[in-house]
């Protein structure tokens, strides 16, 4: 045998060696993906960490990405976790439309994807759990609306009440479907002619730093002549009540959230933010682990068939999907220490920060 030849042998053999010793290092366990648009927003990395706990605890190995609002990012993320073999993935999309793509080449390639809270725009996914998204958007309207005292309203004093609307990410069905909700609710009331839409806009990104600019300009543009605002969630409602403060409007222009969030729950107490609503994770992270872990070994699952038309409101949609959606919670400042601190949704400390001990409630 010549030196070359014992050379390349030798490599060879350390080159087999180390490719066995890589198989063995697999856990030789079903991998699930979790597919994240951003860890901007509060309930998303707390979701991650609950929905992998739980698949670990049912014997998954589990990959996790996030896209950072990164439409093209996330479809690539997605690819790879289908070239890295997982069985099953659970998605919240940057965007509904674009997603698609990603999730029904995965789903074509036998793997069950689930929609997370927010739909993906094709037939193939094989579920969709979420809340009742519309009835968010209603409840952040009533809440508004009920600060507002609108039945008294006197519009022969006052004129209509100067309402804003400020919508989530366009490219986020959820956020046409809060404003799906809000509208049932605000619309009848334009016609009557007791409020009036100043302004209406959409935070691209769900960005709390968008927000603040948008309603700062809204303020200048409206001379602060506003009454109410129906904000659509409560990282972009603290973003536009930076801006109310600064005209030392907040806590006189009513303002609405979702989420819950411990900022969000803190900023109700001290009389700033209005309404938030609560969705509790604590029961979808562990309905999409069911159900996917269901779905993977063939079971039957419990869900009720949505056609797309309906689930996004645009009648060219064709195809159904099986879905599942929770109630949700309006919260004020009258039950959030029912609500969210006793439920332990958010922690006492978090909700009562900066709150001086004799006007706290006592501890749950
Ligand atoms: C979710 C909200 C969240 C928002 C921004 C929506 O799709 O339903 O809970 O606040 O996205 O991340």
């Amino acid at each position: 045998m010549s030196r070359k030849f014992r050379m390349v042998t030798a490599i060879l053999l350390v080159v087999m060696l180390m490719t066995s010793l890589g198989g063995c290092k697999g856990s030789g366990k079903i991998k699930v993906g979790l597919s994240f648009s951003d860890f901007a927003t509060e309930r998303w990395k707390n979701e991650e960490i609950l929905m992998r706990k739980l698949l670990e605890e049912k014997g998954y190995e589990v990959i996790s990405q996030e896209a950072a609002h990164d439409v093209k990012l996330q479809n690539d993320q997605i690819d790879n976790m289908v070239t890295q073999g997982v069985k099953a993935l659970i998605i919240v999309a940057e965007d509904g439309d674009a997603a698609a793509t990603a999730a029904s080449a995965a789903a074509k390639k036998g793997v069950i994807v689930l929609a997370y809270d927010r739909l993906i725009k094709t037939p193939d996914i094989a579920a969709y759990v979420s809340f009742n998204n519309v009835e968010v958007g209603r409840q952040q309207a009533l809440g508004v609306m009920k600060a507002l005292d609108i039945d008294n309203w006197d519009v022969a004093a006052n004129g209509p009440a100067r309402v804003v609307k400020l919508g989530g990410s366009p490219t986020d069905n959820n956020a046409i479907l809060f404003r799906q909700g809000q509208d049932e609710i605000l619309d009848p009331l334009e016609e009557a002619g007791k409020i009036e839409i100043v302004a209406d806009q959409w935070v691209d990104n769900w960005d709390a730093k968008n927000a603040l600019a948008l309603m700062e300009n809204i303020l200048t543009a409206t001379g602060n002549d506003i009454d109410a605002v129906v904000a659509s969630n409560d990282g972009t409602a603290l973003g536009a009540l930076q801006a109310l403060k600064a005209q030392g409007l907040a806590g006189k222009v009513p303002i609405s959230g979702q989420d819950a969030t411990a900022d969000g729950c803190n900023s109700i107490v001290k009389g700033e933010l209005t309404v938030s609503i609560l969705k509790d994770i604590r029961d979808l992270s562990p309905l999409a682990v069911d159900l996917v872990d269901k779905l993977i070994k063939g079971e039957k699952a419990d869900l009720e068939m949505y056609t797309l038309a309906e689930l996004t409101n645009d009648p060219s949609k064709t195809g159904e999907v099986p879905c599942k959606f929770l109630p949700v919670y309006q919260v004020n400042k009258d039950n959030v220490y029912e609500l969210v601190v006793k439920s332990k949704f958010q922690s006492y400390d978090d909700v009562y920060r900066d709150i001086p001990e004799a006007q706290r409630p006592p501890k749950p």
